[in-house]
């Protein structure tokens, strides 16, 4: 059995999770990720019968029976995460039933899984239906999208239109828009039902006055999504408040998409 720790999809977690608080998305224990995982891999570094605890989801999660995952630990701080992986993140299975996680390592401490668990693995569900090669969510508290979202209307295609139009690639990396739900309790069934829900039409989903979700095939194409999101959030930040004198038009959006040959939301462009 090989050493988890130079497992990469550890070390994957290790950096992102690092990275993500460099970037002041994730402060305190803010943000969570959850990352599907080969079985075969897991099995190169786990034994996967020796179950060390059994965890209720409080939900059915039984579309996601006998997959692996790695799940940041709730209350657990990114910023300890590089340093203390065994005690900040978890790998665990879902079980035949749908309704309990078998941990086989980490929450060394005796914690436990994000308590947006239910948000993770329903947005799971849904992507997986849309893209089976979809692997990871990453929820985080990017601070310029929250900034905007107290004084951007919250409508999904005026939003969308707004990022659009802050960097020339952003159709490009998000051509299916953002997704936005009302502000709603987090850490309950009702936000990860709601959540998911979206995930079937967006990969970036805005959690109105709290944050992001973004799902994606790879670590990196995920944390790339919420990234390029945030980075037109900031342009809008700088300048909203300033004479806007320029713009990216429609038009040329539209020659973007083409170029690039993306599926775009053209109903959130304003074509006449
Ligand atoms: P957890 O510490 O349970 O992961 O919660 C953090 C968070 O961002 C809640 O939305
Ligand atoms: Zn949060």
């Amino acid at each position: 059995m090989k050493d988890i720790m130079t497992a990469p999809f550890l070390t994957e977690m290790r950096k992102t999770t690092a990275n993500m608080y460099r970037l002041g998305w994730d402060e305190r224990n803010g943000g969570n990720i959850s990352y599907l995982l080969d079985e075969a891999e897991v099995k190169e570094y786990l034994d996967t019968k020796a179950v060390i605890r059994r965890i209720p989801t409080g939900f059915d999660a039984a579309p996601l029976a006998g997959k692996y995952f790695i799940v940041t630990g709730t209350g657990k701080y990114f910023k300890n995460v590089y340093d203390d992986p065994e005690t900040n993140l978890g790998v665990l299975r879902i079980a035949e039933d749908g309704t309990t996680a078998e941990l086989l390592w980490g929450y060394k401490d005796g914690g436990r899984f994000t308590s947006e668990f239910p948000a993770h693995m329903m947005s799971h569900i849904a992507r997986l239906k849309k893209d089976p090669a979809n692997r990871v969510v990453m929820h985080c508290h990017p601070t310029n999208l929250l900034a905007m979202n107290y004084v951007h209307e919250l409508d999904e295609a005026k939003f969308t239109h707004t990022l659009w139009e802050m960097c020339t690639e952003c159709i490009v990396v998000f051509p299916d828009g953002v997704g936005v739900l009302p502000w709603m309790l987090c850490g309950t069934n009702e936000i990860g039902v709601a959540t998911a829900k979206k995930m079937e039409e967006f990969r970036v989903v805005v959690w109105a006055l709290h944050g992001v979700y973004g799902a994606g095939k790879t670590m990196d194409e995920t944390f790339g999504l919420i990234e390029t999101v945030e980075k037109a959030a900031q342009i809008f930040m700088l300048t909203s408040h300033l004479p806007r004198l320029n713009t990216i038009k429609d038009e040329d959006m539209v020659k973007l998409a083409e170029l690039f040959k993306v599926d775009y939301r053209k109903d959130f462009l304003n074509l006449k």
